[in-house]
């Protein structure tokens, strides 16, 4: 059974990135028996990397908090997905803090001590360009590819609000649904 981790690094648990993101876990379940680590970064318990720098030498963080479970599922999983809103042109404050977190997965050679995650990338913003902020995706999908979370496929979702959810876009839904079914085919 193939092992999926799923962040979604909106504060709303069934905002417009939770529901892509729902959509992608329903087209992959469909084609194949797969086991979701599912987490909403609102939710967890966790806080900004402290700089102990105890991973340098080992896979191993101090703070005792519920990144060391997300630690060990990621380190056994064979997909990520991430998602994030667009907040600020960037990341949400949380996603940001999430990649923070994921030093241990650098060794001090600045090698990764993943085995190279397929991971696909979901960004939500307001903006109906999907382009509009296409420079700053690409900076953080490389920042995923350095840590060796080897991104193969993003999805960006433009002229979402909560006047204009995603259940308005099918064409996004859909597009969301075919790429978790590709995804482990
Ligand atoms: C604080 C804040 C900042 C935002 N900044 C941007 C932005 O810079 N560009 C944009 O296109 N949308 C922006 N948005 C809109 C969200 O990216 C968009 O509505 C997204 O789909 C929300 O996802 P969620 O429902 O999963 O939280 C912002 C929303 C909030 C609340």
């Amino acid at each position: 059974m193939k092992k999926i981790l799923v962040i979604n690094g909106s504060p709303l648990k069934q905002g417009n990135t939770a529901k892509i993101l729902a959509n992608m876990m329903k087209g992959i379940s469909e084609s194949c028996e797969a086991c979701f680590h599912e987490h909403n970064l609102e939710e967890i318990n966790f806080e900004g990397c402290n700089e102990c720098m105890d991973c340098r030498d080992t896979f191993a963080c101090s703070l005792d908090d519920d990144m060391s479970e997300i630690l060990d599922e990621l380190i056994e999983a064979d997909y990520l997905i991430f998602g994030t809103p667009i907040f600020m042109w960037q990341i949400t404050g949380q996603a940001k803090c999430f990649i923070d977190r994921l030093y241990p997965v650098i060794s001090n050679d600045f090698e990764t001590r993943l085995a190279n995650i397929a991971t696909i990338t979901v960004y939500t913003q307001a903006n109906p360009d999907k382009n509009a902020f296409i420079n700053y995706i690409k900076h953080n999908n490389d920042v995923l590819d350095f840590l060796g979370l080897n991104v193969i496929d993003t999805l960006i979702v433009g002229g979402l609000s909560e006047q204009n959810p995603a259940e308005n876009h099918m064409y996004a839904l859909e597009k969301a649904y075919h790429m978790g079914k590709k995804l482990i085919q």
